[in-house]
């Protein structure tokens, strides 16, 4: 979802990486890996477990980037290249203009504290509190307390936690504790996080609100995030592009778009065949008209227009139709409590999105609980998303997508 340029630059490259498990990884096995052969024949012929086969890729500043994969394909071995838990057999990586096989002691190790990991089993100190279960990467780098502490409290309070901080795990659901887990990650604010199938031991609802509340957070932040599952769902949701590993080989890196209209293998059409489909449903089918409202209208004026209970917000637009403002009720009924004054209660911090945009890619952005704004080429509003009816319309086209596939697949 970044669309700003800063992402175009990028942070980390795989360059035709060989990874060869066994006793000679740079023996024959790599030798018959390079010549093309497959995993299961490299097996075959060596013993040797090939766990990445030529291997390339890019990772762009801000971007998220998932891999994706059935178990054994090679997400995991990728990863960890990334941050040397790995040595490499063949090929480079390089990260943020480092050539991570280079790095030894105190260099790898400040190389690595540039990066949060997350794994699916999370491990937390039973013992200890919340906030020092979050701030024990700081710790470990020598982050003296009260600063841990500040810096805990803060990333606590991105995952939603921050009411938590002096509870102890035991307290806390294994949805919550992931969600510590991200926290440990961000409180030493890295420029990358590796996240591996951080979300997949969770529920499929909790799941979904932690894949929401990551997005938001990178959206805020920026961070550069790397991130495997196993599911083309949460592949397909959350990722700027996506790279499918089959027995440790790419077979296809594209954005979620591409990836679901232009398959480039039969081992891809058939995964896609299992998505849900809520994602290739245009903004146009589902947006409303949007109600406007005028920047002269005192407060009062603005809320009979709009209403006050529907959660549907109104937009300003200047004089070429563009969306300046946005009136939500919530805010409107705060700024009585101050007067009558429109602008006090706008806001500028809302999405915009096009008639031709993918619902599934402005779903995350529901959460904020904000109208989005549908606007044209030139920029002019032509309709409105709100967030209730999001989260409706989703719901909606999940059942319809069941209804569907009963019919035509059974
Ligand atoms: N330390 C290891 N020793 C031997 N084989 C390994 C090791 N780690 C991973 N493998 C093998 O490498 C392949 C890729 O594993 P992995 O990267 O963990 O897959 P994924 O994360 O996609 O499930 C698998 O066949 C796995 O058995
Ligand atoms: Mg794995």
């Amino acid at each position: 979802m970044s669309t700003d340029n800063s992402a175009s630059d990028e942070i980390i490259r795989l360059e035709n990486v060989y990874k060869i498990f066994g006793p000679q990884p740079r023996g024959r096995a790599l030798k018959l890996a390079k010549d093309g052969l497959t995993k299961n024949e490299v097996q075959a012929a060596t013993d040797h477990v090939v766990g990445m086969t030529d291997v390339s890729f890019d990772v762009k500043r801000g971007e998220t980037f998932v891999l994706m994969g059935l178990s054994g394909s090679g997400k995991s071995t990728a990863i960890r290249t990334v941050n040397k838990l790995h040595d490499i057999t063949d090929g480079k990586v390089i990260v943020d203009g480092t050539d991570v096989q280079q790095l030894e002691g105190t260099a790898l190790q400040q190389f690595r504290q540039k990066m949060g990991m997350v794994f699916q089993h999370f491990a937390l100190f039973p013992h200890r509190s919340v906030i020092d279960n979050t701030g024990y990467g700081l710790k470990v780098q020598g982050v003296e307390k009260s600063e841990r502490d500040r810096r805990s409290l803060e990333a606590l309070d991105l995952v939603g936690l921050r009411a938590f901080a002096q509870s102890s795990p035991s307290e806390l659901s294994g949805g919550m504790q992931q969600r510590v887990g991200l926290a440990r990650a961000l409180a030493s604010d890295p420029d990358v996080l590796l996240m591996d199938e951080a979300f997949s031991a969770l529920d499929p609802l909790i799941r979904r609100q932690m894949q929401d509340e990551m997005m938001a957070i990178q959206e805020h932040l920026q961070k550069t995030i790397l991130f495997i599952t196993h599911d083309l769902n949460e592949a397909l949701r959350i990722g700027d592009r996506v790279c499918i590993m089959k027995d440790g080989a790419v077979v296809q890196i594209g954005t979620p778009d591409e990836i679901l209209t232009q398959p480039a293998t039969g081992y891809v059409a058939e995964f896609v065949q299992d998505v849900d489909q809520g994602r290739v449903i245009d903004v146009a089918t589902i947006m409303r008209g949007a109600v406007t409202i005028d920047a002269s209208m005192d407060l009062q004026a603005a809320i009979t227009k709009i209403g006050t209970n529907s959660g549907e917000g109104g937009f300003v637009v200047d004089e070429s139709g563009r969306p300046t403002g946005l009136l939500m009720p919530k805010d409107a009924l705060l700024a009585t409590t101050r007067g009558n004054d429109l602008a006090s209660a706008l806001r500028t911090d809302f999405e915009k999105t096009t008639p031709t945009s993918k619902f599934n890619h402005i779903y995350a952005a529901a959460g904020k609980g904000l109208s989005i704004a549908v606007v044209d080429d030139n920029g002019s509003l032509v309709g409105a998303l709100h967030p209730r009816e999001m989260v409706e319309e989703m719901g909606r086209v999940e059942s319809l997508i069941d209804g569907f596939e009963r019919e035509v697949f059974m």
